[in-house]
This record gives C-alpha cells, sequence and structure tokens, in this order.
C-alpha cells in the first residue's frame, strides 16, 4: 500500500535522527531547563528559534498539536462566551470546534474557488457580537490576507490565522500567520513539516505571546527554567511539546524552503501536463506562495468529478469528512462536552452554505506532496516522485478525463 503522510514525513533522515539522538542521550525529555540541568539539549527553544527566524515573526511558542494552537491562540485573544467568530465552512473541524470550546460561537462563512474564505462574504456575517476572523489557509493556499485585514480593521475584530495546512506558504511576500494578531501551525503528520503530532502559535504582539504562552502552560510566564512557585498570570493548560518532537521539529523546520521549493516544482510540472484538458479547471491559487501540497481540480460538474474519482478510488472533496462543514455532526448536532459551551444562539444545517456546497461537489484533490485519504488526496505524487513517475501520473489523469 502506498505510504500516506505530508511532504516532511517522507524526507525524515539522518537529521532528525541526530537530533533526536542528542535528546536521549541527555535523557532530558522536558522542554525547561538551563546550563546547570545535567543532559539538557534545549531542542523546543531551538525550534521556536528557528520557527520565529523563518517566518519573520517576533515570537513563537511550541504546542503539543494544530488544535491546541489554536485554543492557545483563542485564549490569548480573549476569545469567550458570546462572542462571533468567523470561520469557513470548509475546514478541518478543529478550526470549528476550538471556537466551541472557548465558549465562543462560530459563524460559518463561503468559499471561493480558491477553496479558501470568500471575502466579499465576510462583511454580511459581521453583527454586534462579532470578536473575530479566522481565514484558514486551506490546501497550503493562503488566503487574500489583505483583504481580510481591511475588514478587521475597518470593523475592529482580532484575526486569527489557520495556517495549520499552510506551514511555509507566503502571501505577498509576507508568510502566513504574520498577517493577523496570531497564526496557528499543526505539525501533525499530513503537515508540510511534521513531528508526527506538534505544533506552534507565531505572533508580533508581546502580550499575545505571554498569553498563548501562558494558556499553554498553566499560566507561567515564557520560558520558566524549571519548577517555578507563583507568578501565573492565569488559569492554563498543559499543552507543552517535549525535547523528543522539539528534535525533530528543529530538523524538519530546517528543511522547510528545500521541501517547499521541491513541491512547487513538481506541481508545476503535474499542472502543466494537465492544463489542456477539457471539462476542468483548476482551483484559483492566491499566490505563487502557496505550499503547493496539492493540485485541486475543478470539473464542470459533480457527475464528471464523482465519475473521475471512481477510476481513482478517491471521493470528490464534497466527501472528505471532517474537513466539510456538512459532515461535522457533532456541530450540525449541537454535541458539546458542557454546557458552558453554548452555540444556541445559532442554527448549524447541511447545504447551508450553497457557494461552499457547489464548488467542493465538483472539486478532487490530487496529492503534490500532501497524501491523505481523509483530505480526498490518496491519489497523485509525492515529495519523492521523479519526473517519469508525474509524467506516469499525468498520462492516467489525462485517459481518465479524456474519457469522461
Ligand atoms: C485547517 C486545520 N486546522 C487545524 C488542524 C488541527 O491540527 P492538529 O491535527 O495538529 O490538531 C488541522 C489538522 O488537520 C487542519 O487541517
Amino acid at each position: 500500500m502506498a505510504r500516506a503522510g505530508g511532504p516532511g514525513s517522507f524526507v525524515f533522515g539522518e537529521e532528525e535522527k541526530k537530533e533526536v539522538m542528542e535528546v536521549l542521550e541527555g535523557r532530558y525529555l522536558f522542554r525547561y531547563g538551563d546550563e546547570n540541568t545535567e543532559g539538557y539539549t534545549h531542542k523546543v527553544i531551538d525550534f521556536e528559534n528557528e520557527l520565529k527566524k523563518t517566518m519573520g515573526a517576533k515570537y513563537a511558542v511550541a504546542t503539543t498539536s494544530g488544535t491546541s494552537s489554536l485554543l492557545a491562540s483563542l485564549a490569548a485573544l480573549g476569545i469567550g462566551a458570546g462572542d462571533e467568530v468567523i470561520v469557513p465552512g470548509y475546514t478541518f473541524i478543529a478550526s470549528i470546534s476550538t471556537i466551541i470550546l472557548a465558549g465562543a460561537i462560530p459563524v460559518l462563512a463561503e468559499i471561493d474557488e480558491s477553496l479558501t474564505i470568500d471575502v466579499t462574504k465576510i462583511e454580511s456575517l459581521i453583527t454586534p457580537k462579532t470578536k473575530a476572523i479566522v481565514p484558514v489557509h486551506m490546501l497550503g493556499n493562503p488566503c487574500k490576507m489583505d483583504a481580510i485585514m481591511e475588514i478587521a480593521k475597518k470593523h475592529n475584530l482580532l484575526v486569527l490565522e489557520d495556517c495549520c495546512q499552510a506551514v511555509g506558504a507566503e502571501y505577498k511576500g509576507k508568510h502566513c500567520g504574520t498577517y493577523g494578531d496570531i497564526g496557528a501551525f499543526s505539525l501533525n503528520i499530513f503537515k508540510t513539516i511534521s513531528t508526527g503530532d506538534g505544533g506552534a502559535v507565531i505572533t508580533n504582539n508581546e502580550e499575545l505571546y505571554e498569553r498563548a504562552f501562558g494558556y499553554h502552560d498553566q499560566g507561567h510566564k515564557p520560558n520558566r527554567m524549571g519548577v517555578e512557585v507563583g507568578n501565573r498570570s492565569f488559569v492554563g493548560m498543559n499543552m507543552r511539546m517535549n525535547e523528543l518532537t522539539g528534535a525533530v521539529a528543529l530538523a524538519q523546520t530546517r528543511k522547510l524552503d528545500k521541501i517547499l521549493s521541491t513541491l512547487r516544482s513538481k506541481k508545476a510540472l503535474l499542472k502543466e501536463l494537465l492544463s489542456d484538458l477539457p471539462h476542468i479547471k483548476f482551483r484559483t491559487i492566491n499566490d505563487e506562495g502557496e505550499c503547493a501540497t496539492l493540485l485541486t481540480i475543478l470539473f464542470d460538474t459533480k457527475e464528471l468529478a464523482e465519475k473521475f474519482c471512481e477510476k481513482t478510488g478517491g471521493k470528490p472533496i464534497a466527501y472528505s469528512g471532517w474537513h466539510v462543514y456538512n459532515n461535522m455532526e457533532q456541530v450540525l448536532n449541537k454535541l458539546l462536552p458542557a454546557k458552558t459551551m453554548n452555540i444556541n444562539e445559532r442554527t448549524y444545517y447541511k447545504h447551508m452554505l450553497p457557494q461552499t456546497d457547489d464548488i467542493l461537489d465538483r472539486a478532487v484533490n490530487i496529492s503534490v506532496g500532501v497524501v491523505d485519504k481523509g483530505l480526498g488526496s490518496g491519489y497523485g505524487i509525492n515529495i519523492l516522485s521523479t519526473e517519469e513517475e508525474i509524467r506516469e501520473v499525468a498520462k492516467n489523469i489525462r485517459e481518465i478525463i479524456l474519457s469522461l
């Protein structure tokens, strides 16, 4: 069976091994320590510094997952009971569930043919309760951050960028995650770079950094060196990354540029080989700084998309599980863990976003770097594919489309 996962996981090698072995040999796996701590290798701190440098952000907090990062970011922004947060209906469920877990109310927005939030539809969703927008850089494609920031400024809204699927993506020369107030990353197995599970928060705002850091570690101030009694800013969680994960994260972050340039050139070839076909177009790419982890084909009709998928063994994106609001039964049925998470003021129902439904019914993901059946991208190429293999896959796709 073909290997699944994101591009980072395909290129694990000596670099990750070396960093991990240093931690194991030190036999000290906790993120905090100082020069007097025997065996301490400060991989998590090194990862945070490397990530800041790579993204051009002032502050970074390593976490246990993208979900943790979103929750810590919402807490940093002070989003809670009764606040409305605008989020697209096409995203992984965590972008929506973390808003609910923060006690706030997700307001679902349409996407456009970039498969990211439709910026022309945001303002009609704003009410006096709206506190923030969560643009999701879906499938590695940056959202139209200039338009989003303009709307946010006009209406005095906070912006949390969900960069979980877009580690390294750039929009107009700046990294995703540095446009809004705060950005959340995932390092799970299907992401651009991976530690199996892991994540990070970035921001340029010191206060937000301290709050995100505090939330991720029981309210502690950044970078305590060991057990610290008192001096906690507020009630928090334990979302701390450990040194083994930090070691892999560090090695992977150093590979990010190479991963992205490789994906971009492989995707360009695949796209070129398919560019003259009838019945299809490609989704709109908002900036060439996208991650190029996937090639998304938009068929003229839902029927054509379904027929194509029958031949590849995949599914149109509309059926790709918890990435589409229609399939999020926990949200639609308001299955909440506690009364404090009250979303009764809003109704959520299948097909409430007709534009999103129409696009996703016709959309099919071909893997370039992210091989993930859950995303509908079980078929395609991967970061290690040779030119010959890419040509072979393109030939196959061509034959199927021409036979539809
Ligand atoms: C857009 C988006 N947001 C959030 C997450 C959550 O990340 P994690 O799985 O690391 O918790 C994911 C992961 O699939 C995602 O794709």
